[in-house]
This record gives C-alpha cells, sequence and structure tokens, in this order.
C-alpha cells in the first residue's frame, strides 16, 4: 500500500468509497471542490486500486482541520486509516500547524475510538451538528505530543 496526493481521476472511486461508508456522503461536486479549492486530498493505493482517502485543510491560522477520511470497507482494520492521519499530520507539521481538530458523529463508534486510539481527545459535544439530527463531538490533537 502506498500513498499519494488524489487526482482528478480518482475522483469516482472516492465517491464510492464515499458512498459505502457514509450515510450521508459529500456530494462528489463537493469532494471536486475541495480538491479545487486546494484542500490536502490524499489517497491509499493497494494493488492499483483507491482504498482509501482523507481530506484536510487549514481552518483558521495554525488550526488544521480533518474534514473527511474513510477506508473501503475490505480494507478496514490494516492501519490504512492511520497511515492516512499520519501523513496528514505530517504536512500540518510541516507547514507549523499543531493543533488539528474535527467533527465526527457522536455515535460513530468506530471512528470515535480511531481518532481517539490516535491521540485526539474529546473537546466538546455539538447537538445536532449534522442535517440527520446526530450530535458531534469536536476533538483536537496537538501534534506537538506526537513522535512519528
Ligand atoms: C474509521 C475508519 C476510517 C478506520 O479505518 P481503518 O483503516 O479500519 O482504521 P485503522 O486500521 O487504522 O485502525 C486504527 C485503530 O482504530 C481503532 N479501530 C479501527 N476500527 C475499529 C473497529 N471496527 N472497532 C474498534 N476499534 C477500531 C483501533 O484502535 C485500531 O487500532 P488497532 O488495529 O491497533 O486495534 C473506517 O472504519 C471507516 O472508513 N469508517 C467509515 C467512515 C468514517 O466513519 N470515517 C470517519 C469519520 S470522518
Amino acid at each position: 500500500m502506498f500513498i499519494r496526493e488524489f487526482v482528478p481521476n480518482d475522483l469516482a472511486r472516492v465517491y464510492q468509497i464515499a458512498v459505502e461508508s457514509f450515510s450521508d456522503p459529500y456530494d462528489i461536486a463537493i469532494l471536486q471542490q475541495l480538491f479545487e479549492i486546494g484542500a490536502g486530498f490524499l489517497v491509499a493505493v493497494e494493488d492499483g486500486d483507491i482504498v482509501g482517502y482523507i481530506i484536510f485543510w487549514v481552518k483558521e491560522e495554525g488550526l488544521g482541520h480533518i474534514i473527511t477520511l474513510a477506508v473501503d470497507k475490505k480494507f478496514r482494520g490494516q492501519h490504512i486509516a492511520t497511515r492516512l492521519l499520519m501523513m496528514a499530520v505530517n504536512i500540518f507539521r510541516r507547514c507549523d500547524i499543531h493543533r488539528i481538530t474535527l467533527e465526527v458523529k457522536s455515535h460513530n463508534e468506530i471512528a470515535v475510538e480511531f481518532y481517539r486510539k490516535f491521540g485526539f481527545e474529546i473537546d466538546r459535544k455539538v447537538p445536532k451538528y449534522y442535517e440527520d439530527g446526530s450530535d458531534a463531538y469536536v476533538m483536537f490533537f496537538n501534534t506537538e505530543k506526537y513522535q512519528n
């Protein structure tokens, strides 16, 4: 498995993973726009096929933000998401960004555990953050604590 930058040809496969991974996936046009506006966008490739992706950007000065992250169901549990997130964190660090935030559905226990295991901490819960009425946890990570 290796990780590389997203290219426009990857869009359909990334969208397919998004649809399989989320009940309310980003629209394909939004994924494309995120790329076009210059968000960080990495894909994990296994045997020539995309098996995961991460999108991230700088939300405000000094604050990185993980927008979305997903791995194809067949490839979960192989630390692919961990490697994608490590790569994003390293890119933030090189840009002198030491605080990273994200929102995750509070009932998405697997994702909450994934981020917690990585080193993110829950900062607060935001009731009805999502369109479907779900609550969000806002989580934070300090890259200065992170050894890689
Ligand atoms: C969350 C997600 C990205 C994790 O991807 P992954 O590649 O399977 O995760 P990793 O293999 O890197 O897991 C790292 C750690 O996370 C935790 N974790 C991952 N999957 C888990 C599961 N099913 N149950 C409990 N803990 C889990 C474990 O602590 C794991 O460490 P370990 O394997 O040493 O025990 C993946 O489940 C996914 O795509 N989910 C749907 C989309 C989503 O919810 N995205 C996140 C919100 S934006």
